[in-house]
């Protein structure tokens, strides 16, 4: 079996709730509707960027390398589609200060938040980079949450909106060697949980997509192409099949399954967790 047949049937094992949206129906939920994509500069932030523009939405994407949006925005517009680029590092409270009022008034229908940083650090070395925790904890929720809130009171008074949040399986299964980012996509996905249902009253959808691996730059220093996962093509389809059905949650049968297992299993499951990241890290090299 090739890599690609191996992702594919990957993907299929995921679940029906998985499956792909007719391109009618993402017509439909994007066509001529403002979406904001942040993240859009690489990976599954910039492939949903391009499906989504295939589909008539009106893009604003937001990362912090502008050249890579800029390329972004040319290539759409080359296609025929419509976007506008706004550079911006959400780690800086005032860029994203100045990014709400770069997208103004209007509301944004769709916020799509796919930018995220992901580190693999084991306990020891936070103790020399601590940064690692501040700077993921920055990237993927005081900024996507400081952003949300400056533009989410247009999004509200418009009575139409949704807002949906690119997770990950790793918020079930926290894993060692990803506490930093584990609890910063975990403060996150909790937050939504608690401002979903004020949301919900003036008409604005959260979605909380918990992605198994995704085969991207952000994913690569980890993960070979060998390991079981998506393409950031695959995810953009799902991403779309969200803004199409706006489902609350979609988690993989098998994370939840082993989030269930891991507390029925606890100091077990724990100790082998342990054994096998010490393994892990001795390989690399690197202190556990
Ligand atoms: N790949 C996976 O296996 C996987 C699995 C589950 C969930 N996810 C989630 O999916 C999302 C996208 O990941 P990816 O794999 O596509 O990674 P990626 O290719 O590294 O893309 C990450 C995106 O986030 C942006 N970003 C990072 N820090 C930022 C900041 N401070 N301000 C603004 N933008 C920032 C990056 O743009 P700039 O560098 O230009 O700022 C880039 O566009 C992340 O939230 C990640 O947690 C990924």
């Amino acid at each position: 079996m090739t890599h690609l047949q191996r992702r594919s049937v990957f993907r299929a094992s995921l679940g029906p709730a998985w499956r792909s949206a007719s391109a009618e129906a993402i017509r439909d939920a994007v066509g001529g509707r403002r979406v904001l994509i942040t993240g859009a500069s690489s990976g599954i932030g910039r492939a949903t960027a391009v499906l989504l523009a295939r589909h008539g939405a009106e893009l604003i994407v937001l990362a912090r390398r502008g050249q890579l949006l800029a390329a972004l925005v040319a290539q759409i517009h080359a296609a025929g589609g419509r976007a506008e680029a706004v550079p911006c590092d959400l780690a800086d409270p005032e860029a994203v200060a100045a990014a709400i009022a770069t997208i103004g008034p209007q509301p944004v229908e769709i916020i799509v938040n796919a930018a995220g940083l992901s580190i693999r650090r084991s306990v020891t070395e936070l103790v020399d980079r601590f940064d690692t925790v501040t700077r993921t904890i920055s990237a993927n929720y005081l900024g996507p949450v400081r952003l949300a809130t400056g533009l989410l009171p247009a999004t509200r008074s418009a009575a139409h909106g949704q807002l949906i949040e690119i997770s990950t399986v790793t918020v079930d299964l926290p894993a060692p060697g990803w506490s930093a980012y584990a609890a910063s996509k975990t403060a996150y996905d909790t937050w939504l949980r608690a401002a979903g249902p004020e949301l919900l009253g003036d008409g604005v959808a959260v979605s909380s997509v918990h992605l198994p691996l995704v085969h991207t730059a952000g994913s690569a220093p980890t993960y070979g192409p060998r390991t079981p996962g998506l393409t950031a093509d695959e995810a953009a389809e799902i991403i779309a099949a969200v803004i199409v059905r706006s489902p609350r949650v979609l988690i993989p049968w098998w994370a939840r399954a082993g989030a269930a297992g891991w507390r029925l299993t606890r100091p077990l499951t724990d100790r082998v967790a342990g054994v096998l990241h010490a393994r892990a890290f001795q390989r690399m090299g690197r202190p556990r």
